[in-house]
């Protein structure tokens, strides 16, 4: 096994990857895995924060042996409940029976509730302080930050910020560990799908948190998954505080849903007349073809949003309705919306995005272009009208 690896003195990464399950929260492609990080303290008092998902556990104890020898543990804090990070909570029981669960009121509930724990549980609130001997932890309560138990433990001694999942994303850490190890581009990538998908909901309650945090001195941020951002912290936190005031980048993302390829004919058009007009960043998916959890992502980051979809059983295309329901869930703000699509002989698919524009209540750009079966002269030139808007938008907003 690799030697243990420090984050500060007497504080380790016991993370483990994992590459074999598909599916995060049985819902989002895991194509690049993803890391369960936990962490160990050696002080006076010897503590973990958080632990992994179950499949992983025997793995994990080797690590926690591997710094340990037979030393026990005092403490587990558990700053989130999820089953990534507390799937292995009643193995740690059994491992060190003298350890203490440290949470608060709502971890207490969801330890019961999950896995009928009944073990010594040391309930802690907002900025209360837990001394180890060397380091103080204080605790930061950050509720939906995305469930409501989740907080944040802040170390006094160098300024580490164990943020849970806050700061966190897909994609397993194959060799590199710290944010000066690794290709951010990736990582960042991998960290706003997380968001997008999983936390931008609750976007309201990261903004409470973030400025709750405002006062500390983060010296290292470390997540629950992804890198450990020791050499430019700022940066991660910036991020997430521009994606959860739905802040977004100069681009257009067009997504359709064709079956017969004459919307995706449309999506080509429209594609082509916004880079005409200036815009450089384009992403044009079919949604039939990447999963949504990109496509979100990728919404997430751009201030142009152009949906297209053919009628399918005087509906909307089904893998556009799950786009548009992925949308309205997230409760994204502040964006531009064109609308287009192609119907034979009902329609259903463009009266239903128009549906879609009424209840999110995003600035609408050109007129919704519908085509009979295939596009012709005039939708095109409709089409171009709406590019053109877009365009002109972008470079105002
Ligand atoms: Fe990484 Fe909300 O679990």
């Amino acid at each position: 096994m690799n030697n243990p690896i420090s984050i500060a003195e007497q504080v380790y990464w016991i993370g483990v990857n994992d590459r074999e399950t598909a599916l995060f929260e049985n819902l989002w492609p895991l194509d690049k895995g993803v890391a369960y990080n936990s962490y160990l303290i050696v002080d006076k008092k010897v503590t973990l924060l958080d632990t992994v998902k179950i499949n992983k556990m025997e793995l994990y104890f080797e690590k926690v042996r591997q710094v340990l020898g037979d030393r026990e543990v005092d403490y587990l804090i558990i700053n989130h409940m999820e089953p990534d990070h507390s799937g292995a909570i009643k193995e740690a029981i059994h491992y060190f029976p003298n350890i203490q669960i440290v949470g608060n009121r709502k971890t207490l509930e969801m330890l019961q509730n999950f896995y009928g724990i009944d073990h010594p549980f040391y309930c802690v609130g907002d900025g209360d302080i837990l001394d180890l001997g060397e380091r103080k932890l204080q605790f930061h309560l950050t509720p939906m930050v995305h469930w409501p138990e989740t907080m944040m433990t802040y170390d006094q001694r160098d300024g580490i910020l164990f943020s849970m999942d806050a700061f966190g994303g897909f994609g397993s850490l194959d060799g590199g560990i710290f944010d000066d190890e690794v290709n951010l581009e990736f990582y960042e990538d991998e960290i706003r799908r997380y968001f997008s998908n999983i936390v931008g909901k609750y976007s309201g309650m990261v903004q409470k948190a973030l400025k709750k945090l405002q006062g500390l001195d983060v010296r290292i941020v470390a997540p629950t998954h992804g890198p450990v951002w020791r050499e430019n912290p700022k940066h991660i936190i910036s991020l997430y505080d521009g994606w959860s005031r739905y802040e977004a980048e100069k681009g257009v993302v067009i997504v359709y849903g064709s079956m017969y390829g004459n919307t995706a004919k449309m999506a080509e058009y429209i594609a082509r007349r916004l880079s005409e007009n200036g815009i450089t960043n384009i992403r044009l998916f079919d949604s039939s073809k990447t999963h949504v959890s990109y496509i979100i992502s990728e919404i997430w980051r751009f201030k142009g949003v152009i949906l297209g979809s053919c009628a399918y059983n005087t509906g909307l295309f089904p893998t556009m309705e799950t786009v548009i329901n992925k949308i309205e869930n997230s409760a994204l703000k502040n964006r531009i919306l064109g609308i287009f699509g192609n119907y034979s002989w009902s329609g259903g698919g463009v009266i239903n995005l128009e549906a879609f524009s009424e209840r999110i209540k995003w600035e609408k750009v050109g007129e919704s272009v519908e085509a009979k079966s295939s596009p012709k002269e005039e939708d095109f030139k409709k089409c171009d009208l709406m590019a053109r808007e877009m365009a002109a938008r972008l470079q105002d907003a």
